[in-house]
């Protein structure tokens, strides 16, 4: 992949680029938890954007998608929000750097990968971390890693109009092989926690469907979410989130007002306890019992914060028939994408093939699996 790059770019620039590279991620529990202050268990995965680069002594800005075969030229003076959505990723992260009043000259690159787009893998939070660690290097920015994280999440926010929480990037920029990222999302602590699967495999299956719904339903838990605490700080102003919340306060000044705002705080509420309740199981190597919380996670999204779809709770009702599947549930932002499932590792082809002509039937969609290895954070490859 890095010689393809390279080669890509020398071809259309005539010149060596440096070259970078981010993670693309998965979620072992804690869906819909970051914006809320709470935790989250991501790992980042041996799939990468690369980016390769190089400055230009002029003000021109010159961008190639390899997957999408299209060119994007603007001028460092005139970054602004462009009808060409994958390069908004690089170009938010472009006006984050010059709103924090760095000044950057032109510069050429070249964007390739192997994340799968709109599978919930997270491309757009690795193209957007490939571009920061990618700036801050030509350019001697000298920013540190946290802060990167931050300006890659803002850029997703103002450019790609997600107002998602920190959880991706953060997976992005901090990932280990080997390991989760268990992620306090309120005060950014962080430990990595062993991902001992014994005789175990992470297995996601891509649903191939990516339901428009997902941006704009996203926007919306996030403001269920506040609209709950809201009600709840009106009698204890010192609650600041859900993370502060018991669901007992939940039952007492949520529902009855918005039954619905309830559902969606309570879900939340939920799932915090149970990320905490994972990282033990994780501990002990208590597989099952991890794959019964993933279980239970996935409902309470279908059902209680509905940011499922049909595809999705197919996958995961087939699925929890099969003794030597743990756990599955759907994973990311919802509405299309992948689930992720612990499966025994001597029966990950037997469920492959099993499943993938049970949905194609079902669903008359493809369905694509990949096995999850866990990988290290965003990172130079010169
Ligand atoms: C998307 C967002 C994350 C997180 C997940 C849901 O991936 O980018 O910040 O909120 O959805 O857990």
């Amino acid at each position: 992949m890095k010689e393809k790059i390279r080669n890509l770019f020398i071809e259309k620039f005539a010149k060596e680029p440096s070259i970078f590279r981010s993670p693309g991620r998965v979620n072992i529990l804690g869906e819909h938890t970051d914006y809320n202050e709470g935790f989250v268990l991501p790992a980042a995965i041996d799939k990468y954007i690369y980016l390769a680069i190089s400055k230009r002594n002029d003000d021109s800005v010159n961008l190639y998608a390899a997957d999408f075969n299209e060119n994007y030229s603007t001028d460092i003076n005139h970054i602004k929000r462009s009808n060409t959505q994958w390069a908004n990723y690089l170009l938010g992260v472009v006006d984050q750097l010059q709103q924090k009043g760095f000044t950057i000259s032109g510069f050429d690159a070249v964007i390739d990968g192997n994340i799968p787009i709109g599978a919930g893998l997270s491309s757009s939070a690795a193209v957007e971390c490939a571009t920061i660690i990618a700036l801050n290097s030509i350019f001697n920015l000298g920013l540190a890693r946290i802060e990167m994280t931050a300006m890659a999440q803002k850029a997703e926010h103002t450019y790609a109009g997600v107002n998602c929480g920190i959880m991706d990037q953060f997976a992005s920029m901090f990932g280990k092989a080997g390991h989760a990222i268990k992620l306090d999302c309120r005060s950014l602590e962080y430990e990595y926690v062993p991902l001992k699967l014994d005789g175990y495999r992470i297995v996601l299956l891509n649903t191939n469907v990516k339901h428009n719904l997902a941006s704009s339903e996203y926007n919306i838990r996030r403001q269920q979410c506040e609209y709950g605490v809201s009600l709840i700080a009106a009698h204890h102003p010192e609650i600041k989130s859900l993370r502060d919340t018991t669901l007992e306060q939940l039952r007492k000044y949520v529902e009855p007002v918005d039954p619905l705002t309830y559902q969606r705080c309570k879900y939340v509420v939920e799932e915090n306890n149970r990320l905490l309740e994972a990282c033990k199981d994780l501990q002990e190597g208590n597989i099952k019992s991890l794959g019964e919380k993933m279980f239970k996670t996935h409902n309470g999204l279908s059902y209680f914060y509905q940011v499922s779809c049909k595809e999705l709770d197919f996958l995961v009702a087939y699925v929890s028939k099969l003794p030597y599947v743990a756990g599955a549930r759907m994973m990311g932002g919802g509405f299309g994408g992948c689930t992720i499932n612990l499966v025994e590792e001597d029966k990950v082809e037997e469920l492959i093939s099993q499943i993938s002509k049970a949905y194609e039937q079902e669903m008359n969609l493809p369905l694509t699996a990949y096995i999850a290895i866990t990988g290290n954070g965003s990172e130079t490859c010169n």
